[in-house]
């Protein structure tokens, strides 16, 4: 009797470990794609794996649903651990109905993320999937919204992490808008609201799906996609790397690691990577890289806003997030998309505990009717809020040019951060020379004899006063302009002083920042 039992048992395990069958499985692989069982298997440490809800059918039956019962139901939940750490996932299931999100999946996957935020444990999301299964109309839908609610309910309580390896279409793409990072596979992953043929009947644009919502131009030009994998494996490394640099949870540290990396390491060549001309680019990457730990960045966004460069490393072995200028990339002036860039990132290091590392050489925020029509002041105040908001430490360091709007956002002393460095090279001025003489003396300039000879007088004299780091310093919001080859220790010290900052608020709802 019990031997029966057990047999039945068996065969619907077996059942629910299939999917959507053979065929299916065969069908997702000629894509070029994995199924969703084998991307968990890549994704977790081996045999860490436990699945929940794995007998879950729909309870539908209307459009001869009762002959589509698949156990599973398009997505397949549960928790493993990921270098030992233990996250919540779901993956859904492209075999079984595509992958449609049906009113028991969004259950499932609702229940997945309750069980995260009450652990502390982050949640990862692959998706592969045709959106709202169209034959549970409503129900589906209410199941969007609730995952929708339970990604809010996350939001700053756990990490959460969208892999983009197959379709996601309409509204579904909002859940994964919703969570911290995504990253998307090339050449699989698509991601859109209308699709191709509705841009076609609305627009008359023809548009192919890798063009209108692949990864690349969520990586470039939307900034949807955090991160772009060349392949569904090296998506997965990608997830398993920014894990080690987080914490599990808001109340947790992210892990300290022994890198073995001397805190008093001096570099005497840096100050040689930027140019004795200020009007030269360099790679600031260069000197994020000569700082940090063993020299690794882990740049996130990399493809989009480059004139902002954003990212995790290590100092003394703890995580660091460094939001710096690239003067390589329109000279590392602020616009709306690097503004947007870098507040988000800003947001996500003070939700978890991730002190912010700021490394300043910008000449302003973007001029132009183009940007001002898009909305620069909007965008561009949204960087001021992030840092002003952010309480955990915050530490500036000027490297060259920090003009008018564009120092004080870059976390200038009186937003509220603790520790403000300059390097000698540094200017901060409203202005550059040459625009500032422009603006001051243009009545002298106008009438002078050799308005050559003169403007070069009064943009020398301007230049040796105020393009310096000194005027800062003289009125402390710059705390120490430093040898440039101490930078690393400098800043070792700075986040050692400041590990136990404590910094409390007005208690309120929440700020209303200007979206
Ligand atoms: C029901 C669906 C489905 C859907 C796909 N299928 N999408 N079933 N509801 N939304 C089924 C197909 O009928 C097919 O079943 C199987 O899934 C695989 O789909 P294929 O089309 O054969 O696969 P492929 O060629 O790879 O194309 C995948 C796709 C395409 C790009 C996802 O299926 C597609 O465009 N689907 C519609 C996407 C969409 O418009 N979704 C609704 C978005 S609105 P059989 O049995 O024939 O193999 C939305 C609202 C959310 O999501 C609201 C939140 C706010």
């Amino acid at each position: 009797m019990h031997s029966e039992k057990i047999k039945n048992f068996l065969h619907k395990r077996r059942q629910a470990e299939q999917s959507g069958g053979e065929e299916r499985i065969q069908g997702q692989h000629d894509k070029g794609k994995l199924t969703a069982r084998e991307r968990i298997d890549l994704l977790l440490d081996e045999g860490s794996f436990t699945e929940i809800d794995a007998m879950t059918t729909h309870h539908y039956h209307e459009f001869d649903m009762q002959n589509k019962k698949f156990f599973g139901d398009g997505v397949v939940t549960g928790y493993g651990t990921i270098h030992g750490r233990q996250v919540f996932l779901f993956a859904y299931d492209f075999t079984v109905l595509g992958g449609t999100l049906s009113e028991m999946g969004a259950k499932k996957i609702t229940k997945i993320m309750e069980h995260a935020v009450k652990v502390g444990s982050p949640i990862i999301g692959i998706i592969d999937s045709g959106g709202a299964r169209i034959q549970e109309g409503i129900l589906s839908l209410d199941g969007f919204a609730s995952i929708f609610y339970h990604n809010q309910l996350a939001s700053g309580v756990v990490p959460q992490i969208t892999i983009s390896v197959g379709p996601s279409a309409g509204g579904a793409v909002y859940s994964p808008a919703m969570t911290d990072f995504v990253i998307m596979a090339d050449k699989i992953a698509t991601m859109f609201v209308t699709g191709p043929e509705v841009v076609k009947t609305v627009l008359g644009e023809e548009v192919s799906f890798d063009e209108l919502g692949g990864a690349m131009s969520h990586g470039r030009n939307s900034g949807v996609a955090h991160f772009v994998g060349k392949n569904e494996y090296q998506c997965m490394d990608i997830v398993k790397t920014l894990l080690s640099y987080i914490p599990q949870n808001s109340t947790e540290e992210a892990p300290i690691v022994e890198t073995g990396d001397d805190p008093n390491r001096l570099d005497n060549n840096l100050i040689n990577i930027i140019p004795e001309n200020p009007l030269q680019p360099y790679d600031m990457k260069e000197i994020i890289t000569s700082i940090v730990d063993n020299h690794v960045f882990f740049e996130i966004h990399e493809l989009f806003a480059p004139n902002v460069v954003v990212g995790f490393a290590r100092l003394h072995g703890k995580t660091i997030g460094i939001v710096a200028n690239q003067p390589m990339v329109l000279a590392g002036a602020l616009d709306i998309d690097s503004s947007n860039k870098a507040s988000r990132f800003i947001r996500f290091c003070d939700c978890y505990g991730i002190p912010i590392i700021t490394l300043v050489d910008t000449p302003g925020y973007m001029p132009g009717t183009q940007q001002e029509h898009a909305g620069i002041i909007r965008h561009g105040s949204k960087l001021l809020y992030a840092y002003c908001e952010a309480t955990v430490p915050k530490i500036t360091l000027i490297i060259g040019k920090a003009y008018g709007g564009a120092y004080i956002a870059m976390a200038s002393k009186n937003l509220g951060t603790d520790v403000n460095y300059a390097w000698p090279t540094a200017q901060i001025a409203v202005l550059g020379s040459e625009a500032a003489v422009r603006i001051m003396n243009r009545k002298e300039l106008d009438s002078a004899k050799d308005p050559t000879a003169l403007k070069k007088q009064l943009v020398d004299n301007f230049t040796e006063k105020f393009a310096n780091p000194y005027v800062a310093a003289s009125y402390g919001t710059i705390d120490s302009v430093i040898d440039p080859a101490e930078t690393r220790p400098s800043l070792i010290r700075a986040l050692d002083a400041l590990a136990n900052k404590r910094e409390r608020r007005i208690p309120r709802k929440h700020g209303n920042i200007n979206l």
